[in-house]
């Protein structure tokens, strides 16, 4: 296995990087290595969105393909192959502004100026796409992709001000060509195996050749999205000295719906993945929006959100709502776990040695079957939930055939509450079986006492939000599902541009 250089497209040229460790992160490159210091550091934790840059690679399609990620928690080694764009990319040849940066200027969209290359990075990358669909974002849409930017002094007003007149310029699209054959030239290198005094980061390019990877080290990191493991490495000052990273595999960014199942690659993003879930049911668009920013949606992956385990994971008690299968690999063998089954205690999981989750499988809507996902949490974007549900019933006529009842937040994992489908199952969705379901979640969980909630706020939660599912779900004069939203309705689903 012959080591090499990582290789990226950076400031217009392919730029080759020896002995990084595997966990450097893009920040600190750009700023200590590259010299790039446009690109700020402000939480160094995926939450502030100072140090957006934007990635781009090449789609199914040879398309080139834009990304606003955070730089502080991806490493380095991730951009092989890749386009990485900065700040420091924008500025025409002249040395004029770009016209993101020229609308920041005129509307006042920047005060102490410390978040305004993050916003910029986040802007542009809005720009490109909608210069090249020829469209305009709503200001709800910029809204939303700037979810994952804070700013202290603006008020956001002008930033999106700013946004809703990037357009009106004459546009200022990047060349791509350029960018496309150098990234076409990439492809056909070697996978990347780098070693450093650091340690050492592989990165197998298909399905086979991970999962032999894995069998040989299964002492080595799996690392997908980093928008976990960039913060144990960040914040814990963890040190992973062997990186196996499954984002060069096609395979498993897969999507696709077939004989019944939507089958969804373990290494799709999380925008990708949320957004095929939200097609097939519509319920979940609030979830997907709330769940964490586009920036870390961008690259954090669905498969790393259940894997992870967290027991306030917010994409498991819908999954699990919706009978979710998981596909686990372990060198040449597979096997499948229903992931109520999966996890086996507080961030313990059923993986084998060497195993990985290949793909989650989702049986596709049935008739007479419904879903709500609701996410309980203090701040409404890029917020850990206090409270996560994932409800769905199957009726046969007028009774509920099948309870599926699951929380985030209430136990040591994402679980189901056993007690209270019973309640449901075989009965009538009328007041009285509601509150029998309502009596037996306090059997079901005894919920943890934290700085985001009390034992009884989020038992109470748990209870208020069955009935909600059941004033919007009940069979006879049901409540339309954005009545009881206590967040303004934010995107017509029609608006919703992604
Ligand atoms: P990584 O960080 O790469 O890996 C996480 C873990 O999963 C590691 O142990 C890794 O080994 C394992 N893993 C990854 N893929 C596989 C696989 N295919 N097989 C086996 N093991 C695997 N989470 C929420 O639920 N809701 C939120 O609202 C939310 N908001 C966030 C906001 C911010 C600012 C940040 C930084 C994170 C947030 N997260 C949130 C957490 C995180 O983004 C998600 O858990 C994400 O899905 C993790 O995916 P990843 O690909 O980045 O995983
Ligand atoms: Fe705050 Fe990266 S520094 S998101
Ligand atoms: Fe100061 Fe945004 S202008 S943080």
């Amino acid at each position: 296995m012959s080591t090499r250089p990582i290789r990226f497209w950076h400031r217009g040229q392919l730029t080759e990087v020896h002995g990084a460790a595997p966990t450097r992160s893009v920040l600190d490159w750009l700023r200590e290595d590259a010299h790039c210091s446009g690109t700020k550091e402000g939480c160094n934790e995926g939450d502030c969105g100072a140090c957006t840059v934007v990635l781009g690679r090449l789609d199914g399609q040879g398309a080139l393909q834009l990304r606003p990620v955070n730089a502080c928690i991806q490493f380095l080694p991730t951009l092989d192959g890749q386009a990485l764009f900065t700040v420091e990319d924008l500025a025409c040849e002249d040395g004029a502004p770009h016209p993101v940066q020229q609308a920041v200027v005129e509307h006042h969209g920047s005060q102490c100026g410390f978040c305004t290359p993050g916003f910029v990075m986040s802007l542009w990358a809005q720009y490109q796409q909608h210069a090249a669909a020829g469209t305009r974002p709503t200001r709800q849409a910029l809204a939303d992709a700037l979810s994952g930017n804070l700013c202290r002094c603006t008020g956001y007003r002008p930033i999106l001000d700013a946004g809703e007149h990037m357009l009106d310029a004459p546009a200022r699209r990047l060349d791509a060509e350029p960018v496309r054959a150098a990234l076409q030239a990439l492809a056909e290198e070697p996978p990347l195996h780098h070693r450093s005094s650091g340690g050492e980061f592989h990165a197998p390019r298909t399905l086979d050749e991970l999962a032999a990877t894995l069998a040989a080290r299964p002492q080595a990191q799996l690392l997908a999205g980093s928008t976990d493991i960039g913060l144990w490495v960040n914040k814990q000052l963890r040190v992973l000295p062997e990186i196996v990273y499954l984002g060069a595999v096609p395979e498993l960014q897969r999507i696709t719906a077939s004989e019944g199942v939507l089958h969804i690659g373990a290494g799709a993003s999380l925008e990708a993945a949320w957004q095929a879930l939200a097609m097939h049911w519509p319920a979940v668009q609030d979830l997907w929006l709330r769940f964490a920013s586009p920036l870390v949606r961008s690259t954090g992956t669905l498969g790393g959100n259940v894997a992870n385990g967290s027991p306030i994971g917010d994409a498991a008690p819908v999954l699990m709502a919706l009978n979710a299968t998981l596909l686990l690999r372990r060198a040449a063998h597979s096997r499948r776990l229903p992931l109520h089954s999966f996890y086996l205690g507080y961030m313990k999981n059923a993986l084998q040695p060497g195993e990985f989750l290949q793909a989650i499988e989702v049986p596709l809507p049935q008739a007479d079957q419904v879903l709500r996902a609701y996410k309980i949490s203090k701040r409404f974007d890029c917020d850990i939930s206090a409270v996560c549900a994932g409800l769905a019933l199957q009726f046969d006529g007028e009774c509920i055939g099948q309870a599926r009842l699951a929380f985030g937040g209430m136990a040591a994992t994402v679980q189901r509450a056993a007690r209270a489908e019973a309640a449901l199952q075989g009965q009538p969705w009328t007041e009285a079986t509601l509150q029998a379901a309502q009596a037996a979640l306090a059997q079901d969980f005894a919920p943890l006492n934290d700085l985001r909630a009390s034992a009884a706020y989020r038992l109470q939660v748990a209870q208020n939000l069955l009935r909600r599912f059941w004033l919007e779900t009940r069979l006879h004069d049901p409540l339309p599902a954005q009545a009881l939203n206590v967040w303004p309705l934010r995107l017509q689903p029609a608006e919703a541009v992604r």
